[in-house]
């Protein structure tokens, strides 16, 4: 008796600051796990909580597909700067039969956008208007491309999938460090960009170990558990998104949202040596621009160059210079531009590009003119492999940090600002310095290019590795990396996930590598062949899964964060 009494204030302490995530109870601070080895099962994303959720729904006898659509919206709830219901992504899927997939749910332009929406009557860019507020979201895909995962392939019943996020928003979690500085950082443009106060915004400054709790958004998902897609695309919610619109100005209208669809496209599958890559076909450029990269570097030694030598380096960056300028003249929406897929994917074409490469010096690159490249980029991705072999690579978004900052009022969620993707006008770089043209031009009903990479690779027939990033445009050159990384510098995974990353995209002509990724040694080097070499902050945030020889799985969380590994 005497026992309990002097313990019950300790256990109930204990529990207060216990969150609780289906069966499972994640203490704070929650315990980040950055590498595992399993036997059986993986799952990696960006946030602890998310991880556990994916995790129970797999000991719950669901699969990786339901457990993808778990921490899809779980991550909504824990993850506000990227996961999302407000926004959209793309999910490649490949089971143990050897099926693929790919679902594109990515979010397209109103009815009533315009190509010159985010320009003045001059023509100049109104950079800010496609970036903040409430022109700036296209109509979120997420719960339709959700809805169309579980239909496909989900085995638990729907309503159980979404349960652990309600859950989350409801009774709330406490808040990283990292996820405490971005509110802080971020309250004043909540502030502007929403009608009423959201959960996100507080008076004193948010500190780790602070309840963020989200009792709107616990409505909103739980009339999607009731009412599946519908709960969001019609009735309340939809409304809701509806009068945010109205009471702005904005473009979504109820009929946008009724008859979004998302779309089963065919994966664009390759081979790079023994390695078969499934990956995003258009309207994401990142399974075009992987595939270029690693054919263009096929016929060289990378391996004797060694990794991170200043061969390899210029080879690498060189092979992203021409990749990049693909993107930018014929890569948009399929539905709405003929991408020329069959010629941008040729082996010949691939290597005809390389023609005009000099392993002593930049190649020409006339008339360029530099844009600003962002170093603050926000997506989420998140690997997932499960007992039955089947897997589940998914990257998901609101483009930038918590997207447009819009709050729907009374539903409690970020719009995205996707629409920022598309070319605002022919050569203006977007967020991420990317540049377009007609191909990537915004139109009613269109979906703005992706660089999204989420990939599954198979060696001698069965899943090799999972693996996907967030990082606007480096994206794809960040999945390049770690492919070399594994496949011809022989890293083991945790080393080739934390190894510095750099990248180049034809615009703004200069290679940017991470903070102390390469020696001042070889940035003079590479200086002296020309390039113009630029340090920044961390790029991506890789979640990979991989088969190990033995024939387990290990799964690698990104340190650049407070991603999460966990498995069984
Ligand atoms: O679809 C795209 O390419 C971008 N909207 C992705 C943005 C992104 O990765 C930001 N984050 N890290």
């Amino acid at each position: 008796m005497s026992f309990l009494r002097k313990y019950l204030p300790v256990l109930v302490a204990f529990f207060l600051f216990c969150t609780v995530v289906g069966a499972q109870i994640v203490p704070f601070p929650y315990e980040i796990q950055k590498t595992v080895v399993a036997d059986s099962a993986v799952v990696v994303t960006a946030h602890p909580l998310a991880t556990s959720v994916g995790l129970a729904i797999l000991h719950k006898g669901g699969n990786a597909v339901d457990a993808a659509v778990a921490v899809q919206f779980a991550l909504a709830v824990v993850y506000p700067q990227a996961g999302n219901i407000g926004g959209g992504g793309f999910m490649i899927y490949r089971g143990k039969d050897g099926q693929t997939a790919a679902l594109d749910y990515r979010e397209k332009a109103p009815a009533a956008a315009t190509e010159t929406m985010f320009q003045d009557s001059a023509g100049n860019v109104i950079a800010v208007k496609s970036r903040l507020g409430i022109f700036a979201s296209g109509v979120p895909g997420t719960v339709d491309g959700m809805w169309e995962a579980h239909r496909k392939y989900g085995r638990l019943s729907w309503g159980e999938l979404v349960t652990p996020a309600i859950e989350l928003a409801e009774k709330g979690f406490q808040i990283t460090e990292q996820e405490a500085k971005n509110l802080h950082a971020e309250r004043y443009t909540f502030v502007r960009q929403s009608s009423v106060m959201p959960a996100f915004v507080k008076l004193e400054e948010w500190q780790a170990g602070d309840w963020l709790i989200q009792k709107e958004l616990a409505q909103t998902l739980a009339r999607i558990a009731g009412y599946g897609r519908d709960g969001f695309y019609t009735g309340g919610t939809a409304m809701l998104i509806v009068n945010e619109m109205t009471k702005r100005g904005g473009l979504i209208s109820y009929e946008d949202l009724s008859t979004y669809k998302s779309v089963w496209r065919t994966p664009l599958e390759f081979d790079y040596k023994d390695l078969h890559i499934i990956a995003m076909p258009p309207p994401s450029s990142g399974g075009i621009i992987l595939r270029q990269l690693l054919g263009m570097i096929e016929g060289y030694p990378l391996k004797t160059y060694g990794f991170h030598s200043v061969q390899a380096i210029h080879l690498m960056a060189e092979a992203e210079r021409r990749s990049y300028a693909d993107r930018a003249g014929h890569m948009g929406d399929p539905d709405f531009w003929k991408v020329p897929l069959k010629q941008l994917t040729d082996t010949a074409y691939i290597r005809s590009r390389m023609a005009d490469f000099d392993p002593a010096k930049v190649s020409a690159s006339a008339g360029i003119q530099a844009g600003k490249v962002k170093e603050s980029e926000e997506t989420t991705h998140f690997s997932i492999v499960d007992a039955e072999g089947n897997a589940v690579s998914v990257t998901t978004t609101l483009n930038d940090s918590y997207g447009s900052r819009v709050v729907v009022t009374g539903a409690g969620f970020i719009l995205n600002n996707e629409m920022d993707d598309f070319s605002a006008k022919p050569g203006a770089p977007n967020l991420y310095g990317a540049v377009g043209g007609k191909a990537n031009a915004v139109a009613p009903g269109k979906r703005p290019l992706s660089s999204m990479t989420p990939c599954i690779i198979t060696r001698k027939g069965v899943a090799w590795m999972v693996v996907g990033t967030p990082g606007g445009t480096t994206i794809p050159t960040s999945v390049f990396q770690i492919i070399a990384n594994v496949a011809e510098f022989d890293m083991p995974l945790p080393d080739a996930v934390k190894a510095g990353r750099f990248h180049h995209q034809w615009k703004p002509d200069k290679i940017f590598v991470e903070e102390g990724a390469v020696s001042e040694e070889i940035m003079n080097q590479l200086g002296a062949m020309g390039h113009i070499v630029e340090p920044r902050g961390p790029i991506g945030r890789v979640e990979a899964i991989l088969r190990l020889g033995d024939g387990r799985w290990q799964g690698v969380a990104d340190s650049r964060g407070d991603d999460a590994a966990g498995g069984y």
